[in-house]
């Protein structure tokens, strides 16, 4: 029960990392909020988990105000915030993705980051403690030809991160973020353009370890970095990546 009595919101945790770093938390005695576009995959969540479904829209900044208000009276408080709702434009040479998908890439990705931010770091700094994660990506480490625009939204959460750790370290508050390998989701056949025998070969390649990332490897390293174990690390990029940035 690694994290008995703490109250935790997970964006986008319906689906993939997020539902399995969800799942984990609550077996580890923590409350969640699972706050996802896609509400009927978030109450499925809930359901197995014993969790809190919310509808919320992570790029809207009235969603999100909303959502942090909701999530405060369901809970009676906010320890952790874990910023996992990300997608991404299909793989594209650079000049060919659309202003529109570009655009929906850097609000999820990004300008939630920020909303976030706006909406709960006030509170934390008020109880002088929290623990923040934000799920970026290997792409925004070595980032590869063709994912161009998402690979440099990733980059921009990592740089966010360790901005957020700095200025809020006095206050307390650990930001931490971790840097996926491709993993066994609904996005992965996003990133891959198609999802044949031929393209999992070829990302598979590039990974050591020579396996695709599990929600459960993820939960892993969440839990840690949002444990009380990780009092003394902030500003951390962890990759849980089989070695693909070696
Ligand atoms: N799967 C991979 O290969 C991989 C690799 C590296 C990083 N990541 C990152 O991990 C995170 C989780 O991805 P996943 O693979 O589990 O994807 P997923 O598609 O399975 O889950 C993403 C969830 O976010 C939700 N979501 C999307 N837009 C939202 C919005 N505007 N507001 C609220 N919720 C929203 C979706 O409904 C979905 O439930 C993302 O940030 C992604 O970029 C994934």
């Amino acid at each position: 029960m690694r994290l008995q009595g703490k109250r935790a919101i997970v964006t986008g945790g319906g689906s993939g990392f997020g539902a399995g770093i969800v799942t984990r938390f609550a077996a580890e005695g923590a409350q969640v909020v699972i706050a996802d576009i896609n509400f009927e995959n978030a109450r499925e969540v809930a359901q197995d988990t014993g969790g809190h479904a919310l509808h919320a829209d992570v790029s809207d900044p009235a969603s999100v105000t909303n959502l942090v208000a909701e999530a405060n009276d369901l809970m009676g408080g906010i320890d952790i915030l874990v910023n996992n709702a990300g997608i991404t434009h299909l793989p594209a040479l650079m000049e060919d993705v659309s202003e529109e998908d570009f655009d929906r890439v850097f609000a999820v990705n990004c300008k939630s980051v920020y909303l976030m931010a706006r909406a709960l770091v006030p509170q934390l700094k008020g109880q002088g403690s929290g623990a923040i994660l934000n799920v970026a990506s290997t792409a925004g480490v070595s980032p590869r030809p063709k994912l161009n625009w998402y690979n440099a939204s990733k980059g921009w959460m990592n740089t966010a991160t360790k901005t957020m750790a700095v200025e809020l370290a006095p206050s307390g508050i650990r930001v931490n973020a971790l840097n996926p390998v491709a993993g066994e989701t609904p996005l992965l056949a996003s990133f891959m353009g198609e999802d044949t025998p031929e393209m999992r070969a070829k990302f598979l390649a590039t990974i050591p370890l020579g396996r695709f990332s599990t929600p459960q490897d993820l939960a892993n390293a969440a839990l840690f970095l949002c444990s009380d174990e990780a009092d003394m690390i902030t500003g951390t990029c962890l990759e849980v990546d089989g070695g693909r940035c070696i």
